[in-house]
Parts: C-alpha cells; sequence; structure tokens
C-alpha cells in the first residue's frame, strides 16, 4: 500500500472502526485473535498510526520495522507496559492509552471479585452444580463478611484504586491505601487512612492491587509480602499479573498462609500457572476487568481519537510521552 495506512493489530468496536476509517487514510486491520509476531512486524511497515492492545509488544524492533514514517502508537488500555516508551520518544512517535474511561467497569470487576471470594460465590456455585447434597446451617460455607469491618487495602491509590474505594464504603469497609503523590479531590480522602505497604499488608482483610507493572512494581507482591498477610486474607488483582510472583501466591494459598486469591491477570497471561486453577481457594477470571460494553466503546473511541488528533498535528487528548 503506498499510502501511509493506519494499523489497527485488533478488530475494535463497530463505532470505532468506522470512526478510523472515517479519517481519511487506508486502514489496516487484523482480526479478532492477536496478530503473530511477524504479521505485526509486517504490518507495521508504512504505517502512519498504530491502534494496539495490551496484547501486542511495542517495541525497538517494531518501532524500526515501521520506520521514521510512524507518528503514534494508541494503546487501548490504560496500562501500557507492553510499550517501549522511552524507544517511541527517542524516535519522536508518540504514545497515548485510554486513563479514565474503565475505571467504574475495573472497579465494578474488583468488587465482584472481592465478594466472589470473600463470600465463597464459586464454592457454592460448585457445590449445586456437583449436586453435592446439602442443607442451610449455622456453620455452613461461613466466609469473610466485608460489612462487619473487614479492612481493605488498596495498593496503588490512582483512578481505579480510587473508585474502589468509593464502593468500598458503601460496605462500611475501613479503607487502608499506599502513598500517593496525586491530589486528593472530592471524597477520594474519606475513610482512607495512608500506610506503606508492609503495614497496609499485615492489617487488611482484603488486599487489591491497582499499580501499573514497571520494574519497581515487577513482583512488589512476592513470598515476603505475601508473609505479612493475614492467614484469613483474601488477595485480588485486576492490574498486571506481572506484579505478584505467581510461584510464591501458589505457595501461600496451598500451605494456608494467605485464605484466598481471585485474579483477573496472570503473570504468563493468557496462559494461566494450572496450579492456580487446581487450589480451591482461587477464583480466575480472563483479564475481563474492563470488558463493559459501554467502556470498550469508549476505550476503542479514545483510542481513534488520539490517531485523530495525531495525524491533524494537534498533540493526542491522552498522551503518555
Ligand atoms: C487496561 O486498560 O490496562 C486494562 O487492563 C484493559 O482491560
Amino acid at each position: 500500500m503506498s499510502m501511509p495506512y493506519i494499523y489497527v493489530t485488533r478488530t475494535l468496536t463497530d463505532s470505532a472502526m468506522a470512526d478510523v476509517r472515517g479519517l481519511g487514510r487506508p486502514v489496516v486491520t487484523g482480526g479478532d485473535e492477536p496478530p503473530g509476531r511477524d504479521d505485526l512486524l509486517r504490518h507495521a511497515q508504512g504505517a502512519v498510526a498504530v491502534v494496539c492492545t495490551l496484547t501486542e509488544r511495542i517495541d525497538a524492533e517494531f518501532l524500526d520495522a515501521a520506520g521514521p514514517g510512524l507518528r503514534i502508537v494508541a494503546n487501548t488500555a490504560v496500562g501500557y507496559d507492553n510499550i517501549d516508551v522511552p524507544a517511541a520518544t527517542e524516535r519522536g512517535v508518540r504514545v497515548t492509552n485510554t486513563p479514565g474511561v474503565l475505571d467504574g467497569a475495573t472497579a465494578d470487576l474488583t468488587m465482584a471479585l472481592i465478594l466472589a471470594a470473600a463470600r465463597r460465590v464459586l464454592d457454592g456455585d460448585r457445590l449445586i452444580r456437583e449436586r453435592t447434597p446439602w442443607i442451610w446451617g449455622p456453620r455452613m460455607m461461613l466466609g469473610l463478611d466485608l460489612s462487619a469491618g473487614a479492612t481493605l487495602g488498596i495498593v496503588g491509590y490512582g483512578r481505579i484504586g480510587r473508585a474502589v474505594a468509593r464502593r468500598a464504603r458503601a460496605f462500611d469497609m475501613p479503607i487502608l491505601a499506599t502513598p500517593t503523590s496525586t491530589p486528593l479531590t472530592g471524597d477520594d480522602g474519606q475513610g482512607v487512612t495512608f500506610v506503606e505497604l508492609p503495614e497496609l499488608l499485615s492489617r487488611s482483610d482484603v488486599v487489591t492491587l491497582h499499580c501499573p507493572l514497571t520494574p519497581a512494581t515487577r513482583h512488589l507482591i512476592d513470598a515476603q509480602a505475601l508473609a505479612r498477610m493475614k492467614s484469613t486474607a483474601v488477595l485480588v488483582n485486576t492490574a498486571r499479573g506481572g506484579i505478584v510472583d505467581e510461584s510464591a501466591l501458589v505457595e501461600a494459598l496451598r500451605s494456608g498462609g494467605i485464605a484466598s486469591a481471585a485474579l483477573d491477570v496472570f503473570e504468563g497471561e493468557p496462559r494461566v500457572d494450572p496450579a492456580l486453577a487446581d487450589l480451591p481457594n482461587t477464583v480466575l477470571t480472563p483479564h475481563i476487568g474492563s470488558a463493559g460494553t459501554a467502556t470498550r466503546e469508549r476505550m476503542c473511541g479514545l483510542s481513534v481519537a488520539n490517531v485523530a488528533e495525531v495525524l491533524a498535528g494537534r498533540d493526542p487528548v491522552t498522551p503518555v510521552n
């Protein structure tokens, strides 16, 4: 294709696909599945803009394959650990993400996972599906009462962490959070005590992760961190799998170091360690934190809007670099 084109690595929502086609450039689109590496590099050549997702690794090799014509990589996710941002900056390529539009959806799923793990929703579901005889009993299938004063520890008090706090307040949960440099606005600080991570881990009944994956947060929750947690505690991760050392987590779940874990994200995603799936005290979902219909419309729409701005010679709406 001679005219520089827009490469959309995965099929977006219908309205975003219509928007991208309306930008007046040829569009090359991958399918529903992530492209293989060879296809990804091949399609990079000649692209002026790339709309990608968190499943594509955008690194120096990709950027060099694209060449000097590439102006923007628009990630359809708020997390951008799949992109080598310094390499893009060095080559004058803008990188954008989709902050703000998925906070509610991710916080909703976080609450669903907290509730599912604390109140043993999957255990109950399994029991019934397996046709196990049961009858109501005073000691039957007891779990953690969130609204009886269970403390929630939020690691990473950004937009999504704050959205989780708003929901947790409705459950009367005391809230701990790791310190943040982003100013608190509105009711952000209401009912929240800021403590360092070791104290948060040892005092919380539920620990939920909302920090980005960076070199500093990789394996933030390792064997030592897990050992600080209460043996009755629940760990929830809707951020990035690499924040948790999964082998250490499996060991803590097996040995009773912590009570349970609810995970939407995994270290080797989409591969899930079979040990996690074999454990009875895990709740596992396939990275669906932002998978609400309206949320995906907003994410895809924002990615395309970023491309439109950059191709028009303006600053993107939500720049990373
Ligand atoms: C994000 O936006 O980073 C989410 O993980 C996508 O679901």
